[in-house]
């Protein structure tokens, strides 16, 4: 395994490009955007306003050939075990039929899928029912790669939600529960416990509160008729009193953070029905069947991913905004923060020894316009660089009046406000054309000036549906697999998560006695507290 860090050999060119503005790169090179962009049917990345030259992005390219992301890349497609630390495949590809189904286990994808759907058109039909009828609402019980998928789908996809209504309650704050069910008829209600292991403690906590409020409605006998379970843990949910009927399996080989396109997806199948669940599949399908044959110079994810690395390792820029201009995209970021944060947030190699880069950045953000009005100001203005992923949908989803053109609008005023900025003499100049006093010129100048260089990269669609949410999200996980590969990390296990379990576990009878013996004098002096504001 190669020890030459990547900010190493992308040095020079990082230099040659910080002596040099997005200004000056787009008036050198009016094709800018055609060489610096790249697109699957409908959808283009843009990344002309990322600061960034042909003899860069071929440095780049050459990078993804050396550190072997091709042959990483087909080898999870291979089903070989990628997830080295754990021992196992990462074949949530296999979910939307992207892999050989001779790989050992994916032939029982279809019909565990099938049984899965036939559920979801049951429970939408009415002919799974509870007493009073047809289920009205279907509550999601699980957390992390259990919860958030799911749940960001269901919100985006909402003009496809034609059946029961979806919750979904994560946290072990009993809040969670409590606001979710106090607006929902029990009778009503079918609780799915979603959870790859069924022995996280928050899913599991959320799960028996669930069964006693369905209870106290049905009574404990008729209760069970109101679940069903998601997990690859079988025996646990038959303990739990799922009946194997309604209990839909999943794969070792499938991270929680990959593992939406499978029975997690359930309540998103039971909210849109079976095509469009399938629809959602097949967007996927398409990004899959891209990544595993575009010439890398021409390959999404991995131009995405790419993209990435020259912003971390090349430039030294930590964070991401990710700014979908999208209001049902708002849980995206969630969704990524796990995808990327959870897969990335490494700091040793496969082979154990430490990385010489940075790796996985922070993502954060909101959906646009509302982020304009909370943080755009410090991205830019502030001190620090940030660069910004948006992404916009050409067409919306119901005609309401100009909405849609103004939203595009913002979209495209924030990148190029970004890039280009408004030097110190353009603010000099506007203000006296507007006929302001010279001292308020020299006054406000300065704190009017936008320094601009500030680099985006732009995804823009069609528009919102199943096919294409599949398709983005699918860009997003490969392009998450692509950096994991130019790092040489492993992006399927997360035992950074473990610790605090553990210690939470030792915490709560601690917690219960309110008393602090034997832990650090922090811990000890926090739970005197609680102890005494508990009384
Ligand atoms: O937070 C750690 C984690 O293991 C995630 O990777 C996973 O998605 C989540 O917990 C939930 O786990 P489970 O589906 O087993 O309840």
């Amino acid at each position: 395994m190669t020890t030459v860090s990547i900010e190493a050999a992308l040095a020079a060119h990082a230099a040659r490009l910080e002596a040099t503005t997005l200004r000056d790169l787009f008036a050198r090179d009016p094709d800018r955007f055609s060489r610096f962009s790249a697109a699957l049917d409908d959808l283009t990345l843009d990344f002309s306003k990322e600061k960034i030259d042909a003899e860069a992005l071929d440095a780049l390219l050459a990078l993804a050939e050396a550190r072997g992301v091709a042959a990483r890349r087909d080898a999870m497609a291979a089903g070989e075990a990628v997830n080295e630390t754990e021992g196992r495949a990462a074949l949530h590809m296999a979910l939307r039929g992207s892999v050989a189904p001779e790989i050992a286990g994916v032939a029982e994808v279809a019909p565990t899928r099938d049984r899965f759907l036939a559920f979801a058109e049951d429970v939408r039909a009415g002919r799974y029912a509870g007493p009073d009828g047809p289920f009205t609402d279907v509550v999601n019980i699980g957390i992390g790669g259990s919860d958030l998928g799911p749940a960001m789908a269901a919100r985006a996809l909402a003009p496809d939600a034609d059946g029961p209504t979806a919750h979904f309650v994560s946290n072990v704050d009993g809040a969670h529960f409590t606001d979710v069910s106090r607006r929902l008829d029990p009778r009503r209600t079918l609780v799915i416990v979603a959870s790859k292991t069924f022995t996280t403690q928050e899913t599991m906590t959320n799960a028996l509160s669930a069964r006693d409020w369905i209870a106290s409605a049905v009574g404990a006998e008729a209760a069970g008729g109101h679940f069903a379970a998601v997990s690859t843990n079988l025996p646990a949910c038959a303990e739990f009193g799922v009946p194997e009927s309604r209990v839909f399996g999943f794969w070792d080989w499938v991270g929680g953070r990959y593992s939406m396109w499978g029975a997690i997806g359930l309540p998103l199948a039971v909210a849109i029905g079976a095509e469009r669940f399938r629809a959602f599949l097949d967007g996927a399908a398409a990004m899959d069947r891209h990544f595993l044959t575009a010439p890398l110079a021409e390959n999404l994810p991995v131009l995405y991913a790419l993209i990435g690395v020259w912003r971390r390792n090349a430039m030294g820029w930590p964070t991401v905004a990710l700014i979908p201009y999208d209001q049902r995209l708002d849980r995206l970021p969630a969704y990524v923060q796990q995808l990327d944060m959870e897969s990335n947030g490494k700091r040793v190699r496969l082979d154990g020894s430490p990385i010489a880069d940075a790796t996985g950045p922070v993502i954060w953000g909101e959906p646009g316009t509302n982020a304009q009005h909370s943080f755009f100001q410090l991205i830019h203005q502030g001190a620090d660089v940030i660069p910004v992923d948006f992404i916009a949908a050409a067409a919306p989803r119901e005609r309401l009046g100009d909405h849609h053109a103004k939203l595009l609008a913002n979209v495209l005023a924030q990148s190029a406000a970004l890039a280009f900025g408004l030097t110190e003499g353009e603010v000099r100049a506007q203000m006296a054309q507007a006929g302001k006093a010279p001292d308020e010129i020299d006054r406000l100048a300065p704190h009017r000036t936008f320094p601009g260089d500030r680099p985006s990269t732009t995804i823009l669609h069609r528009s919102l549906d199943p096919y294409a949410l599949g398709r983005l999200v699918a860009l997003f996980e490969h392009k998450v697999f692509v950096q994991a590969a130019l790092w040489g990390i492993n992006p399927f296990d997360q035992w950074g998560v473990e610790l605090g379990k553990a210690l939470a576990k030792d915490l709560l009878p601690a917690v219960e006695r309110g008393d602090g013996a034997g832990f650090d004098a922090s811990t000890a002096g926090l739970l005197g507290r609680i102890a005494t504001l508990r009384s």
